[in-house]
């Protein structure tokens, strides 16, 4: 399994880094002892259109507020000052697309076509508060898209496209959106996607929707309601549109980001325009240290936190240029990301463990076949990475030359909490191992009752101090944003992660403590897959949760048991399938379906999904005293002996 041990060596090669960790020791001191003064200092990557009155406002916990009353805009600090200053004609995307196109454009063309669709935003009626999904592929627009909504104080949900109809009507409903952002289809892995139909069946759940404009990228039919939808080249202009960009307070929302917990419903996660951009242009600096000259891949995609903050936002805030891949990392070869990485000379790679082990699991021969002498630094997002994909990334990619930056953090989190900090002074790199926090992260590890524990045992991670990139409230949710962050250890954010810190003071991060899953790193929840089985026609009962995997970290597997009427149905696994894809998302379905006649329940009725998990997964139960039906622990079993049989 995909687990740091906490007990990992240190690599040798560290000097070649020039570690000088008294120096980040010191500007962390000062985030810590003299917050407000240091983030007063570092607020200055931004320009601001008028200053804040106060860096931090604690008077109303947890509702944190940073840099309150000073306003700012983001597109401005993504677009505008560069194009004002000497970074006109700098690259600010090199887009490759799936099949091998490529599309350069520049600070000043993306900030043309920005002020383009901002003005088109305006002409629909979209006004600064409204709020507008956007389900788009990796394509330029998605972050014209973001940029045009937050120039004239839209507030957006990006809505990845991996997503069913289910999942995207329920981001809709939730957000009461106006507007929906999309394109006729995605390419994914030499297929197309037919995201208009998926938007056209999610719009038949809701009715607040009033306007779709349309990407067109795959150009297959698609069906264009009047009076609903329309094309986005009939609404953006060719001439030069300038749209004043509409001061926002540091603390108005940017945009709302949708995650999962351990209930059906996701949570909707705001972040606002100030401190987030403060957050994540300083994070972005103090991990990977980019040069003005420096060509930044992050691999993620831009419907993930990840894709917000270090594929858009901080890389623009400052001046970065970022290649943007739309496809599939093993499409159409198991080279596509080295052949990239020597085609554009990529200095600093930021990609997932997943990625890694999958690609590992290609062998040598790939990177190999490429020259990747411009890489200089490796980073990492989303899970923990095993020590293994860790040295096969530093030895085979990095030539031993280059850090890798492990970066922990959450999409509630908005940018890295812990994480390397290469530009502050290097510490020598444990494999496994983040290291040590962001300057004004204060982590802590506690036992179940709140007692810190001692170095080197597993406990929960929480963290003592509000960051600026902390994310405002839950949409719609004050409550929920207290109960599930705050209430566990009161006056700390808890973030639902395990950790060990080792006795050097290094963290080890280790996944999940609740039942959220991390598939390749993405977290979904184990009750929306449950959710989604129950209302399948042919399912009475669920119970559903992660294995771990060598390569994806953990899959999904799901026991269920089928109404009478459809006992011995051979098609039932099929259709269930089938329907988790339509209803949530490819990335949602099962690895394994297993039928059972009964599944482990307590005298009141609730499945034992805890149980379920020991037994198949051949752990031991734990306590069982509740338990009404033993019986149907000897089926979970048996279930589980007839599929090993039968995939061995
Ligand atoms: C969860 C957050 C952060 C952007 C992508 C995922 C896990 C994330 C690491 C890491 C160990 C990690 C945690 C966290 N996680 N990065 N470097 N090492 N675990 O964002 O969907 O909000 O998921 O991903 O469990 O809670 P997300």
């Amino acid at each position: 399994m995909a687990e740091s041990t906490g007990s990992g060596e240190v690599l040798p090669t560290q000097e070649t880094y020039h570690p000088n960790i008294e120096s980040y020791r010191q500007v962390y001191t000062e985030s810590v002892e003299t917050p407000e003064k240091f983030w007063e200092k570092h607020a200055q990557v931004l320009d601001w259109h008028r200053k804040w009155d106060k860096v931090l406002d604690e008077s109303n916990p947890p509702f944190y507020r940073w840099f309150v009353g000073g306003k700012l805009n983001v597109s401005f600090n993504a677009l505008d000052r560069h194009v004002q200053g000497n970074r006109r004609n700098k690259a600010a995307y090199i887009w490759v697309a799936e099949n091998g196109d490529e599309k350069i454009v520049t600070y000043d063309g993306l900030y043309q076509r920005v002020n383009s669709f901002a003005k088109s935003l305006m002409d629909l009626g979209i006004k600064k508060g409204d709020r507008i999904i956007i389900y788009l592929p990796m394509i330029l627009e998605a972050p014209v898209a973001m940029l045009a909504a937050a120039r004239i104080g839209a507030v957006f949900s990006f809505v990845f496209a991996g997503f069913g109809a289910g999942a995207l009507a329920e981001r809709i409903n939730d957000s009461k959106a106006k507007l929906v952002i999309t394109a006729d289809g995605a390419f994914r892995g030499g297929k197309i996607v037919k995201l208009k139909d998926i938007v056209d069946e999610a719009l038949v759940q809701s009715s607040t929707v009033e306007t779709v404009v349309v990407v067109e990228r795959t150009k297959h039919d698609v069906q264009m309601q009047e009076g609903r939808d329309i094309w986005w080249h009939d609404i953006v202009g060719s001439r030069i549109t300038y749209v004043e960009p509409e001061w926002m307070d540091a603390t108005d929302p940017l945009y709302i980001l949708y995650t999962s917990g351990t209930t059906g419903k996701p949570k909707g996660a705001v972040h606002g325009n100030g401190g987030y951009s403060v957050w994540i242009a300083n994070t972005l600096k103090w991990a990977f240290n980019p040069g003005e000259n420096d060509r930044w891949w992050c691999a993620a995609d831009i419907g993930w936190v990840t894709g917000h903050s270090y594929i858009v936002f901080a890389p623009l805030f400052l001046g970065l240029t970022s290649i943007m891949f739309e496809g599939a990392i093993t499409y159409p070869a198991p080279d596509r990301m080295w052949e990239i990485i020597e085609r554009y000379r990529v200095n600093l790679l930021y990609t997932s463990p997943t990625a890694i082990r999958t690609l590992m699991r290609y062998g040598e021969k790939y990177p190999e076949k490429h020259d990747l002498s411009s890489l200089r630094v490796l980073g990492t997002v989303g899970e923990p990475i095993n020590p293994a994909a860790w040295k096969w990334y530093y030895e085979h990619i990095g030539k031993s030359n280059s850090p890798i930056i492990d970066t922990y953090w959450q999409t509630e989190t908005g940018g890295f909490m812990i994480a390397p900090p290469l530009a502050l002074g290097l510490p020598p790199l444990k494999p496994g191992s983040g290291t040590f926090p962001m300057p004004g992260v204060v982590p802590v590890i506690l036992d179940e009752k709140g007692k810190e524990i001692p170095a080197g045992e597993k406990g929960y991670i929480a963290y003592k101090r509000p960051w600026p990139g902390m994310f405002m409230t839950l949409n719609n949710d004050p409550e929920r944003f207290k109960s599930t962050y705050f209430t566990k250890y009161p006056g700390m954010y808890y973030c639902g992660d395990y950790a060990i810190k080792d006795k050097d003071g290094y963290y080890w991060l280790l996944g999940r403590a609740d039942e959220v899953l991390n598939v390749s790193g993405h977290r979904l929840g184990t009750i929306e897959v449950e959710d989604a089985l129950i209302s399948s026609p042919e399912v009475a009962e669920s119970a559903v949760f992660g294995r771990p995997d060598p390569v994806k970290g953990e899959v999904i597997v799901a026991f269920v048991v089928v109404k009478e009427e459809h006992e011995g149905n051979g098609e039932v696994v099929n259709s269930i399938r089938k329907r988790i894809r339509t209803e949530l998302g490819p990335i949602y379905v099962p690895e394994e379906i297993h039928i059972v006649k009964s599944l482990p329940k307590t005298r009141s009725g609730k499945i034992m999904r805890r149980v379920v998990k020991a037994v198949a997964l051949n752990q031991l139960p734990g306590d069982i005293s509740t338990l009404e039906n033993s019986a149907s622990v000897d089926e979970v079993k048996s279930a589980i002996e007839a599929f090993r049989k039968e995939t061995s």
